[in-house]
């Protein structure tokens, strides 16, 4: 198996195909610093550890991960909590940065002794159609040549996998949001021990963390915001300014570790196969952050990948591979629909009227009052079921 990109989706791809004995090549063009240090998601819903801890990598997980039984969400100045265990039998979010979850699948694929390749350049994927397509590299100035019995495009949203399927056969659905984010890291020790979703006249701000001393925090900018734009002390003001309630509630300031912009998506791409090249993770789909759903979703598409291909090299048999996009849209959708319905309750657009904002503040005080509404939040925010079972791709639970 031939595996394009070392993020979540390529890196828990491989590990589980090792778990069932099957060989794969991972290639990826960043270093190993790089692939680490990126600062993106953090919340893993239920399934995403059960399935981390089913496949022995979650020691990492068990140590720091923080458990979150419950979150907020903050509008008109109160927060308003949503008990997510009990309004879902006791399932519950564990927040733990991707880059954790990268280093430990990292350590676990160099402990199995397995390829995988980093800083590779010319990668490129060919002869999809046939029964051996090709992933060619270079790498420390060697040609690489692997021919395959499938390619995993795990490559992300500018990978090369998805744009080396012919022309015509995918169809594309987007949406781009007319704000982003910017997120920060600060040395500043969380003063809520869950998330609050803020929804303020001046824009969505979300608290989120990291560990007992770092705080994790994202507003709503304009599109394509510079982040050079923005000081150290013009970004804490805007996050105090949204997210401090009426009861004296803030965050901790302190000094900023890192800052990025990032921007608001929906995208899918149909199928998420062509030929013998499996697409999984963000090079099929982005989701916009506010549901947390993207890292997520990377883990459930390739739980459904492994399934095929444990039925394949195991039995001889094709359908679980020929219904691998069908299974994982479906989920993808579910997901895409969350993220959309909560960036729109939850962020001011630019072209909004009164009506729009009268409207939004009845469905955040509906969201907040109704069991039966924070009952749908919380089933969609820890997860809904998987789609496949952990032991058809090979795991004892
Ligand atoms: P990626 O993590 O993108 O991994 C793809 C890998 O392929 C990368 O390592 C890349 O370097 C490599 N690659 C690319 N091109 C090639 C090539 N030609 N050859 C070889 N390798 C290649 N989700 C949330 O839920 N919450 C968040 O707060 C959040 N923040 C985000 C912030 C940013 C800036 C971004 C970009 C995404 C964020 N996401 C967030 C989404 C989440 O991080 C992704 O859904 C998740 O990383 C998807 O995993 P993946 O493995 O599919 O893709
Ligand atoms: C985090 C990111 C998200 O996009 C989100 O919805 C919740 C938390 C985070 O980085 O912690």
């Amino acid at each position: 198996m031939g595996i394009v990109g070392a993020g979540p989706a390529g890196l828990l791809l491989g590990h589980l195909l090792h778990l069932n004995g099957i060989d794969s090549v991972v290639v990826e063009n960043h270093s190993r610093e790089h692939v680490i240090d990126r600062v993106r998601a953090g919340v893993l819903e239920q399934g995403t550890v059960d399935l981390l801890r089913a496949m022995g990598v979650g020691a990492g997980l068990q140590r720091t991960g923080l458990r979150h039984e419950g979150l907020y969400v903050s509008f008109q100045g109160l927060r308003h909590r949503i008990d997510l265990a009990d309004l879902t039998a006791g399932k519950a979010i564990t927040v733990y940065g991707q880059n954790e979850v990268v280093r430990d699948l990292i350590e676990s694929r160099t402990a199995t002794a397995r390829p995988l390749y980093f800083e590779a350049d010319h990668v490129a994927v060919s002869a999809l159609d046939s029964s051996t397509p090709v992933l060619r590299f270079q790498h420390s100035g060697t040609d690489h040549e692997v021919h395959c019995d499938f390619v995993a495009g795990c490559d992300g949203f500018r990978g090369i996998c998805r744009p080396s399927i012919p022309d015509g056969v995918l169809t594309v659905y987007e949406r781009v949001y007319p704000f982003g984010w910017i997120g920060i890291l600060a040395d500043a020790a969380p003063t809520s021990d869950e998330l609050i979703y803020t929804y303020h006249d001046r824009g969505f701000a979300l608290f989120s963390m990291r560990s007992p001393k770092v705080t994790r925090l994202y507003v709503q900018v304009p599109p394509e915001e510079p982040i050079e734009n923005w000081s150290d002390e013009g970004i804490w003001n805007e996050i105090l300014a949204r997210m401090t309630t009426r009861d004296g509630w803030q965050p901790n300031v302190g000094h900023i570790i890192q800052k990025a912009v990032v921007p608001l998506r929906s995208f899918v791409a149909a199928p998420m196969r062509y030929g013998r090249l499996f697409l999984a993770g963000d090079a099929a789909h982005i989701v916009p952050p506010t549901g947390a759903k993207g890292l997520n979703l990377a883990a459930s598409d390739v739980l459904v990948l492994a399934r095929a291909l444990k039925a394949f090299y195991e039995r001889g048999r094709t359908e679980w591979l020929a219904e691998y996009s069908d299974v994982c849209l479906r989920r993808v959708w579910k997901a895409q629909r969350f993220s959309w319905w909560m960036t729109s309750t939850l962020h001011r657009f630019p072209d909004a009227t009164p009506f729009d904002y009268q409207r939004q503040i009845a469905d955040l005080d509906y969201l907040t009052s109704s069991r039966a509404a924070m009952t749908s939040l919380a089933e969609q925010y820890v997860g809904l079921p998987m789609e496949v079972s952990y032991e058809s791709a090979g795991l004892h639970v």
